[in-house]
């Protein structure tokens, strides 16, 4: 991803952090306890709402070197001395099956190269009865002047962004990848470009 994308993240993040992101975050979070893993951590910004007191394992996950700095330093801001880093790809988890109660993601399957492969190591890694929770931008729907500004703007905006991608249907890998949706929510993100703003948030079950 880079330096310069990792020292640039927060700043472009600043507005929609304002408009929703902080708030969806948190809420997100509100009732997240047990073991859980965070794939793609980034620099941070959901560590803040996390409960300690709910919480017996918290697992950051983050591939690129130079987010994870950025993590590092985080962790040590928000004094969660017990977070433990772990420099792995969400393709390939380095846990064994049902380790975890809570997986969560958030802005990152627009990120990652094999969204299938990601959502069946999710799958893998959750014990029967955990929760993905995740908050992702998606794919407009099919047909709108949106979706199709999206398929123009994505080869800019993959080199700009840190190869995310701008129309993945997120929903519907998902569900094939075994989760029940119930939970999941269609919404727009606020404080972004139009292209950027179809979004879900909420939870998948194993089902
Ligand atoms: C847009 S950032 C989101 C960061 C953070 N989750 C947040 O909410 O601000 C996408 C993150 O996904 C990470 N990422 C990219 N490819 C990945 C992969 N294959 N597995 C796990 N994380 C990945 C990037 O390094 C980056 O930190």
């Amino acid at each position: 991803m880079g330096r310069i994308f990792a020292s640039l993240y927060d700043l472009m993040l600043r507005r929609a952090e304002h408009a929703c992101l902080r708030a969806w975050r948190r809420d997100l979070l509100l009732d997240v306890g047990g073991e859980v893993l965070e794939i793609g951590a980034g620099t941070g910004l959901d560590l803040p709402h996390y409960r300690r007191d709910a919480i017996t394992r918290l697992v950051l996950a983050e591939p690129d070197a130079a987010m994870r700095r950025r993590l590092a330093r985080c962790v040590e801001r928000e004094n969660w001395s017990r977070a433990e880093l772990a420099d792995a790809r969400a393709e390939s988890l380095p846990f064994p099956d049902a380790s975890f109660d809570v997986v969560v993601s958030t802005l990152v399957l627009c990120s990652v190269a094999d969204p299938a492969l990601v959502l069946s190591e999710v799958r893998r890694v959750l014990r029967a009865t955990g929760r993905f929770l995740l908050i992702e931008h998606v794919a407009a729907a099919p047909g709108s002047r949106l979706r199709k500004w999206q398929a123009r703007l994505d080869p800019i905006w993959r080199r700009c962004a840190g190869g995310c991608r701008l129309a993945r249907e997120t929903t519907r890998s998902i569900e094939q990848a075994g989760f029940s949706i119930a939970a999941l929510a269609s919404t727009e993100l606020a404080g972004v470009p139009p292209f950027v703003r179809p979004a879900i948030r909420g939870s998948a079950m194993r089902s």
